[in-house]
């Protein structure tokens, strides 16, 4: 059967060198995987103001969740952290108090960056907010990919066999990894 993955961009950037990648990512998946971005970019700035009743588009990025069965963060490096943006979109899943999205939640990250590092420290800093938010990670592979722009083509195709072919894996074994996390904690319809 088919899993549902919602994705997550970080970066607001019309440009984003991670929403090239997600394209890349996406093709290169295994084909039973069905891709939904949750939008970041119309999102309030959250408060606790907002738990007795949701705006349309926090309800909205709630029910994506709440229908999928795994969520992917594709996100850059800001300042040796995760852009203010994503972790806006976080929080709001997070709550209502008890009504937290990522609970149990098969969870995968990856990132890229025109710097050497490749998001790792930004890709540190998510794992920390998302092992509080006890979303069921993916802890290998990691991937800190070191973004090179004339490989990703505007359509998500990748030039490089090497590079495609560890974007494939990272996918191939995202995929295994929410199967093994779904068979132990299946999803709860909502
Ligand atoms: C950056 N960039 C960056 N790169 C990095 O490797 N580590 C960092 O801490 C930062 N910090 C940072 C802060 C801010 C505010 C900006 C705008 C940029 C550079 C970053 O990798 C580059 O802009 C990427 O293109 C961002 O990804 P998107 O938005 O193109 O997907």
């Amino acid at each position: 059967s088919a899993y549902k993955v919602a994705y997550f961009v970080g970066s607001l950037s019309s440009t984003s060198i991670n929403r090239k990648l997600s394209k890349a990512l996406i093709r290169l998946a295994p084909s039973d995987l069905e891709f939904t971005e949750v939008p970041i970019d119309n999102l309030p700035r959250y408060s606790p103001d907002f738990d007795g009743s949701y705006p349309p588009e926090a309800q909205a990025l709630k029910d994506a969740l709440a229908a999928a069965d795994a969520v992917l963060f594709i996100t850059p490096e800001y300042n040796r952290s995760i852009p203010g943006a994503l972790k806006n979109a976080i929080d709001w899943a997070s709550r209502p108090w008890g009504q937290n999205s990522f609970d149990h939640m098969p969870a995968a990250v990856i990132g890229a960056s025109i710097g050497q590092i490749g998001t790792a420290v930004a890709q540190q800093s998510l794992r920390g907010v998302l092992s509080f938010c006890n979303a069921r990670q993916m802890t290998a592979p990691e991937a800190y990919v070191h973004f090179r722009p004339e490989m990703y083509a505007e359509s998500g195709e990748v030039s490089d066999d090497e590079t495609a072919g560890f974007l494939r894996n990272f996918m191939q074994e995202f995929r295994t990894h929410v199967e093994r996390v779904l068979t132990v904690l299946p999803r709860t319809s909502p």
